[in-house]
Formats: C-alpha cells, structure tokens, sequence
C-alpha cells in the first residue's frame, strides 16, 4: 500500500536546502508501485517529478503534485569472464555506494566517478562525469516506466543520445520516463584513466604496477573534497553551469587576453573551455548577495549561505550569466534543473 504525504517540505530532499513544499509526497521501491501511481484514479494524471537525491535539482516555487522518491535499492552481478563483468543497479541505490561496491571488488570503470552525489537512476539522466570519465564510458543499457503509457522500455547505448551532461533523458523524455535498473560494463583487468590535469598531477609519476583503484579513489575524493562545497555545510549543486562550447576565433582570442585560460579542443574546431575562470573573471568568485555566493573555492559552484530562496538563487544565476555575456560575449548555460 502506497504512503502519500500531503504538502510534504522538500528541505531535506535537495541539497541547496531550499524549503518548498510538494503537494504530494511519496517514497517508492518497485516498479509495481509506479504501476499502482500511473493507475490511480487520483494521481495517474497528475503531474509528477522523480527525485532521486535531489543534487541536481533548484526549486524556485513549491512542486504542485506528486513527487515520487524512488529508493529501491540492489546491485547484482549479471555476468561474469575474464576480462569483464556486467552490473545491474536499481535506481535508488546511491551512486557512491556502487563505486565502493566497484573499487573493493576491483572492478574498474567507475572510480574517477567517485563521491558524486545522487542516485545511480539519474546518472544517465545528464551523463555524469568528472576527471575524464563519463557514465556512458561503461554503460551498456537501462530500463524503466514510460510514464504515459505505464509500459516497460529498455535503452541500449546508442539509444540514450549521451552528450556531454545531456542526454536523452534531459531533452525529449524530460519528466516522461521512470529509470529503474542501469546495467555497467566494468573490466576486471587493471585500466586507468589518469589524464584529468588534477589527477595528473597527483598520480601521473606513479608506478603504475603498484597503483591501485583504492589509491584512484582516495585521490579522486581528496581533488575533489577540497574543491567542492559540501552540501552538509553549504547547499549547492555542483556546478550550475555547463562549460561552454566555443568557436576558435572566440577561444584565439580569450587565449591571446589570457594565456594561462585551460582548455579542451574538441572536433570541428571547437573548444571547451571552464566557465569557472569566466566567472572568476567577471569578479564572481566568492562573490556573496544575500544569502545566495559563489563558493571561494571553485567560481561555478553557487552556495545557498542559509535561507535563500530557490527564486534568489536564480536570480544571482542570472547576474552570472549576464555579467559573462556582458564580459565575453559566451553564453553559459544551467547544468541544474531548475524547475
Ligand atoms: P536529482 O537531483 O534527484 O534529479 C536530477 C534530474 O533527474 C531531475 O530532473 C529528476 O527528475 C531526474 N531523475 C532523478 N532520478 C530519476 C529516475 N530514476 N528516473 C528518471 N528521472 C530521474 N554531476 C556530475 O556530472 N559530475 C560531478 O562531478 C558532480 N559533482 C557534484 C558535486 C556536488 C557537491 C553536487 C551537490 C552535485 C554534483 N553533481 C555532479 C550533480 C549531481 O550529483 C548529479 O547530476 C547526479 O546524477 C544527480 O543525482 P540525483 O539522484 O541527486 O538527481
Ligand atoms: N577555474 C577557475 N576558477 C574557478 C574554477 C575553475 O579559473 O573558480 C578553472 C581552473 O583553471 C581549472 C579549470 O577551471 O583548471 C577547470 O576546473 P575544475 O577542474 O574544477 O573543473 P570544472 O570544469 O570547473 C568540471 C565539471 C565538474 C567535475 C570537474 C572534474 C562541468 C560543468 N563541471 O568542473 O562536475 O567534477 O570538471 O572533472 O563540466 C558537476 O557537473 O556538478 C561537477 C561538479
């Protein structure tokens, strides 16, 4: 029998800690529970968000319907040789404990990818990445509820439209489709991915015979606990901002203003370059209005200080952006879903 709560607070339900409140509220473990929601006569049409770890997410007004928390959780072993294993995980199992489960079996794949907050069911929702990796590096496949129609799909790869922080699931199936089981392919032969320039530059003399994938997370969670606000302490998102994609006349000449600018070239004479160092630029780092910041220590992290309002931390975004189109002429765009 399904529990719904009533004009349940979301404060502890999304990590800027902005309090606003859903009209209904309701924590789910199977997927015969959303079978049960989508066939309900007084919730089958109602409007409906899927939470996982609510890391991802800015509410800047109160959810008018129902939130549906998915936590079931459960990591099996699928398959099994030599060279590789097959992982399926349910959605609600949180993402770092698979990358745990994953480093002590020494399975590899995933430990640049560790101590991201949220679930394992919306990690292909934007393609997780961080230190070189992307989610879509390993993954082979996931499952879920349409929930229009109330029938199962599945999604190989190819299907998942995987981009850097998008994918399908953040453009035409926004809002449309329930993640309950993601399968990984991780080898079991030792691979690392140690090119990331912080991580580089802690593990790039190693001796690699010795280097281990404990030794990759420990430095991975070391990079990134001293660059990255604590939600514990200071709500945040991670990054609000995607880095944006410009053109070579764009980057020769931000290169030519500031030589030290790190960048990435991708294909088609395109570049990224880190929105952090824009807004630094701009003078936004660390910047504090209200109870709304940028975080000291990394420019593309905004901090709610204390009570800011969804509404408030929306608004400094704004400023952000206007201050970098003002500056540089680039547009930066939210990685959070603001809703
Ligand atoms: P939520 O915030 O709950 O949801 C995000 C979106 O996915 C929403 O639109 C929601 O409706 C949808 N969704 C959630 N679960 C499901 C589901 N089962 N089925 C369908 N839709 C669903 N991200 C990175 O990529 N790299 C980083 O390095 C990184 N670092 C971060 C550091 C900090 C301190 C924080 C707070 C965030 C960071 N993030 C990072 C962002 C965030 O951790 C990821 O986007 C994460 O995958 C969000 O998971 P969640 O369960 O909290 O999603
Ligand atoms: N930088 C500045 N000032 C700042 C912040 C960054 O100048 O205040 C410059 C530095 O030169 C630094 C460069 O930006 O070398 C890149 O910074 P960092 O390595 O911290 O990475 P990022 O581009 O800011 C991205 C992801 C993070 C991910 C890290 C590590 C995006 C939007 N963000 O940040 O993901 O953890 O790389 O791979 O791609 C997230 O998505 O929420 C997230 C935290």
């Amino acid at each position: 029998m399904l529990k719904i709560e009533e004009n349940k607070s979301l404060k502890t339900f999304n990590t800027f800690g902005v309090n606003v409140k859903a009209n209904y509220f309701t924590s789910v473990a199977s997927e015969k529970e959303i079978l049960e929601i989508l066939q309900s006569k007084r919730f089958g049409s109602m409007d409906k968000l899927i939470l996982g770890g609510g890391s991802n997410i800015l509410f800047t007004k109160n959810y008018e319907g129902l939130v549906i928390h998915y936590v079931e959780k459960g990591i099996r072993l699928v398959e099994e040789n030599e060279k590789y294993v097959i992982i399926e995980s349910s959605a609600g199992e949180v993402w770092n404990d698979l990358v745990s489960y994953c480093v002590d079996n020494k399975y590899y794949g995933i430990e640049n990818l560790s101590l991201i907050p949220g679930t394992v069911g919306a990690a292909p929702i934007q393609n997780i990445g961080a230190y070189g990796v992307e989610i879509k590096d390993v993954f082979e496949s996931l499952s879920g509820i349409d929930l229009e129609t109330g029938k199962k799909r599945s999604f190989k790869k190819n299907e998942c439209k995987f981009d850097y922080r998008n994918s399908i699931f953040k453009m035409e199936l926004k809002g449309k489709f329930i993640i309950t089981k993601v399968i990984l392919k991780l080898h079991k032969e030792k691979e690392f991915n140690l090119n990331y320039r912080d991580l580089n530059n802690y593990l790039g003399k190693a001796n690699k015979e010795k280097l281990t994938i404990k030794k990759v997370r420990d430095t991975v969670d070391k990079i990134r606990t001293n660059k990255l606000a604590d939600p514990k302490r200071f709500g945040n998102a991670g990054s609000f901002f995607k880095n944006p994609e410009v053109n070579e006349t764009t980057f020769l000449d931000l290169k030519r203003d500031y030589e030290e600018m790190v960048f990435f070239k991708l294909d088609r004479n395109k570049y990224k370059i880190p929105a952090g160092f824009l807004i630094e630029k701009c003078g936004y780092k660390g910047k504090r209005v209200g109870d709304v910041a940028t975080y000291n220590k990394q420019a593309l992290v905004i901090i709610n200080m204390g009570k800011a309002t969804g509404e408030q931390i929306k608004m400094f975004s704004q400023e952000i952006q206007k201050a970098v189109f003002d500056k540089f002429g680039i547009e930066i765009i939210p990685e959070v879903n603001i809703l």
